[in-house]
């Protein structure tokens, strides 16, 4: 009952948990044993099928498989519904973040909270790259905002919008005309010496994958919120700057700046640090719509 990388023991009982769990239809029970068919090259190593074996009689070669009290040894029950919530509802986009450097080792951790996101596919192809020093993220910030004065001057001039508007960009503009005011703000703040566009952050984490996974952009996002909702265990906060992200999707200088993989494409971008100001107090937000049939 052996194959290329799943082998079977005899421990099997035949429970059927792998058939069930599988999500490329590999395992077969027969006579009370389960055994992979001709799906298994299938096989996207999820590791499911592991993991639910009461008897540990499925033998992954290809993955190293660890009990949950092995990596958490304290472990005992789950966070209930409402330390969940509690975690969700704590979790604030910080505006203002203290000069005090987070550590390589917390940015580790950090990491890892994104690791262990779901994928499509589970392609697992998300990747980080940090920029952990204020001095680089000022002269981004620099080159940001050339980028915003440029689309400025060029939102105002009725030239450019009636060819943007020929080549079907007007949604694009419009949508651009509306956070016309924040961009002027963020310039003028800038200029003096308040950073409204980083916060202040010392640290940047660019998430970034290949355009043709089958989930990029998902994978990227999911990746990037649990990491948000982690880093308030270790005391850390963190904010999407989706302005990054625009920038790098519309100025050549801020992508070379940047300088990701070529084939990449960068779908979200997290500010962390410590945050300044202590929050107090939790905000409702309003009932979303929605319907049950
Ligand atoms: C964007 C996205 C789409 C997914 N679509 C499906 C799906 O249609 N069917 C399914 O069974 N799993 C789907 N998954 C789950 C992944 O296959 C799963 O996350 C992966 O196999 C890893 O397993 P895990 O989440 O239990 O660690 C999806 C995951 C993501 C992030
Ligand atoms: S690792 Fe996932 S896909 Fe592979 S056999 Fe196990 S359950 Fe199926
Ligand atoms: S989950 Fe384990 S014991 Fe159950 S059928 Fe599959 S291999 Fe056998």
């Amino acid at each position: 009952m052996s194959d290329d990388f799943i082998t079977i023991t005899d421990d099997c009982i035949g429970c059927g948990n792998c058939a069930d769990v599988c999500p490329r239809y590999i395992f077969e029970v027969v006579e009370k044993k389960a055994r992979p068919n001709a799906n298994l090259f299938r096989c996207h190593d999820c590791g499911h099928c592991v993991s639910v074996c009461p008897e540990e009689a499925i033998v992954h070669h290809r993955l190293i498989v660890k009990s949950l009290e092995e990596d958490f040894p304290k472990k005992g029950k789950t966070l209930s519904y409402e330390e969940v919530l509690e975690t969700i509802r704590q979790r604030r986009s910080i505006r203002c973040f203290s000069n005090k450097q987070v550590s390589e080792e917390q940015i580790k951790q950090l990491i890892d909270l994104g690791r262990y996101a779901p994928t499509g596919h589970n392609d697992r192809a998300v990747c980080y790259t940090i920029i952990n020093d204020r001095e680089k993220l000022e002269h981004l910030i620099d080159t940001m905002i050339s980028f915003f004065k440029k689309l400025i001057n060029q939102l105002k001039n009725p030239f450019w919008n009636l060819i943007a508007y020929a080549a079907g960009k007007g949604g694009t503009v419009k949508r651009a005309k509306k956070s016309l005011y924040r961009l002027d703000s963020h310039i003028e703040h800038w200029e003096k010496g308040i950073d409204k566009v980083l916060h202040y952050s010392s640290t940047l984490i660019l998430i970034h994958t290949h355009k043709d996974t089958s989930a990029p952009k998902e994978d990227c996002n999911i990746a990037a919120q649990n990491i948000a909702l982690g880093a308030p265990t270790l005391g850390i906060g963190a904010t999407f700057i989706g302005y990054v992200q625009k920038s790098w999707e519309n100025s050549r200088i801020v992508k070379d700046l940047l300088d990701l993989p070529k084939d990449h494409h960068l779908y979200a971008c997290l500010a962390i640090g410590y945050p300044k100001n202590k929050y107090r107090r939790l905000i409702p937000r309003p009932e979303p719509s929605v319907v049950l049939k």
